[in-house]
């Protein structure tokens, strides 16, 4: 099992031309990082939290099956609106309970009517008449594993670890950040990847120019820039900066971008341990002055089994979080995402030029190639994540400046997971928690800084304005809500002011 730790240099590229014969053999993954089965390292550390395991409208009238960290589980909602999810396998003789029928309370299994409650327990053994006690007698005996489980805005998340070491859930910013009027939107997008790869991505704020601001092959960019969405200060090469906090156990990494002579745009996004991540305004268009506004997307990238991964989540809709109004809630959801195409493995119908609305009554082959040929033409993060090989082997990898990212969340991971990282353990977030909500970091800022006079001085500038928004974030986390806003406001406005000083005396 591979323990490389930080501090190892990236890997050397082997220079040589047509060298392609010597480096032909592909080594295997990190099982480390990447396998999450029970009793893995990773997927014994995953199941101390609380994940998204389905989307509310999966929960119909028949149980819904699901696989989560390598384990087949049956998501339902029962009559009286519990909600449970428990081990496919009837624990009798072994049925599927996806086969189960939807009680009142609970769900009885199709094969011998065996009725199981949400945490497990079982509710009725049927007997013939007359030999009903001998059903009551071992039913108090009878268990079905099970996993606690509660709804969430439209997400369904679960605990699956040891009962005794659950940990409260986490209520981000008291109010996950909300404004008047904003509305959370759930969405289930499906990689056939490794979870930690679609992680990455999360990190990866780079490849926005590449991958997001053309198409591979030109006058196919329709509706897939940034853009395109009038957020053109994503176009620009961000300056990346990268920073461990809450002891080790998220990342929270600034990108800093002029937008005119005046503004800098400094997004601050926030990367939890093991899979979480917030990002803040995804249509930023840099106009308008904009100070300390909150998550706009929330995500979780939720391991199927090792090869396979879900990322869960909520998009934020309303005048306040996306004052431009450019986020489309009819195409957030299960298998759909809004704001830029390729993020998930569906394409959109409209694209595929075959109008608005339902797929048309082709062959599926047709329509396969179809869009295999619109993603080739322009690829989104979901070609280039769930092409990095199935589970992508980080051997093999030339990491760059760039990746920072990449690399800090994967040592963050790699350090908990070794014992080095006392800050980050199952224990101390439960402890973290037990003392109210946490505070995320993410934030969109759109400052009034203006353009220094020479090169040099504008990459030392846009790289302290990023720290000094950082650190005014870090010293409002002892408080909460508005009172937080306010102090970021007047901190952020101070900052300018130091830039900018006819601000201050505005
Ligand atoms: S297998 Fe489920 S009740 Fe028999
Ligand atoms: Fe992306």
């Amino acid at each position: 099992m591979s323990t490389r730790l930080p501090g190892k240099g990236p890997t050397p590229w082997k220079k040589q031309p047509y060298g392609g014969y010597y480096q032909n053999r592909t080594p295997e993954h990190d099982p480390f990082l990447a396998e999450v089965g029970p009793g893995t390292p990773m997927g014994e550390y995953m199941r101390r939290f609380w994940h998204p395991v389905c989307m509310s409208e999966e929960l119909t009238d028949v149980p819904r099956y699901i696989r989560i960290l390598g384990e087949e589980l049956v998501a339902f909602r029962d009559r009286s609106g519990r909600v449970g999810v428990l081990a496919l396998h009837c624990t009798h003789r072994g049925a599927s309970l996806e086969y189960g029928l939807v009680q009142q309370r609970g769900i009885m299994c199709c094969y011998h009517g065996i009725v199981w409650d949400v945490d497990g327990s079982c509710l009725e053994i049927p007997f013939p008449e007359g030999q009903e006690h001998e059903g009551e007698r071992i039913r108090g005996r009878a268990w079905q594993p099970a996993y606690k489980a509660f709804e969430r805005h439209g997400l369904v998340f679960a605990y699956m670890g040891p009962p005794e070491e659950e940990p409260p859930f986490p209520e981000w910013d008291g109010d996950w950040g909300l404004g008047p009027g904003d509305e959370m939107v759930p969405y289930s997008n499906f990689y056939p990847c490794n979870w930690l790869q679609v992680q990455d991505n999360a990190a990866d704020q780079y490849h926005h120019i590449p991958l997001h601001s053309t198409a591979v092959v030109p006058g196919h960019e329709q509706g897939t820039t940034f853009g395109e969405a009038g957020a053109a200060p994503y176009e620009v090469r961000p300056d990346l900066q990268f920073f461990r906090v809450h002891g080790g156990k998220a990342m929270a990494w600034t990108s800093s971008r002029r937008v005119d002579d005046e503004k800098i745009f400094i997004r601050v996004n926030y990367q939890f341990l093991p899979n979480g991540s917030f990002h803040s305004y995804l249509f930023e268009d840099g106009s308008k002055r904009n100070h300390f506004s909150r998550t706009h997307m929330f995500r979780w990238v939720v391991p199927v089994d090792d090869e396979n991964c879900i990322m869960f989540g909520w998009r934020m809709f309303g005048s306040h979080c996306d004052p431009r109004g450019v986020g489309k809630k009819h195409l957030v959801g299960f298998e759909k995402m809004d704001f830029l195409e390729g993020q998930c493995g569906m394409r959109r119908p409209e694209r595929l030029q075959y109008g608005q609305g339902e797929l048309p009554p082709i062959p599926k082959h047709h329509r396969e190639r179809t869009a295999y040929r619109d993603a080739q033409h322009a690829p989104g993060d979901y070609e280039a994540v769930t092409s990095s090989r199935k589970v992508a082997v980080h051997a093999l990898e030339h990491l760059l400046p760039f990746d920072g990212g990449v690399t800090m969340f994967r040592q963050l991971l790699r350090l908990v997971i070794d014992g080095k990282s006392p800050g980050a353990t199952p224990e101390a977030w439960r402890d973290w928690l037990a003392n109210g909500p946490p505070n995320s970091y993410c934030s969109g800022n759109v400052l009034v800084i203006p353009r220094a006079p020479t090169m040099a001085e504008e990459i030392e500038r846009r790289r302290e304005v990023a720290k000094r928004v950082l650190e005014a974030t870090t010293e409002s986390d002892t408080l909460q809500g508005e009172a937080r806003k306010q102090f970021m406001r007047d901190r952020l406005a101070a900052i300018e002011a130091t830039y900018a000083p006819e601000l201050a005396e505005a």
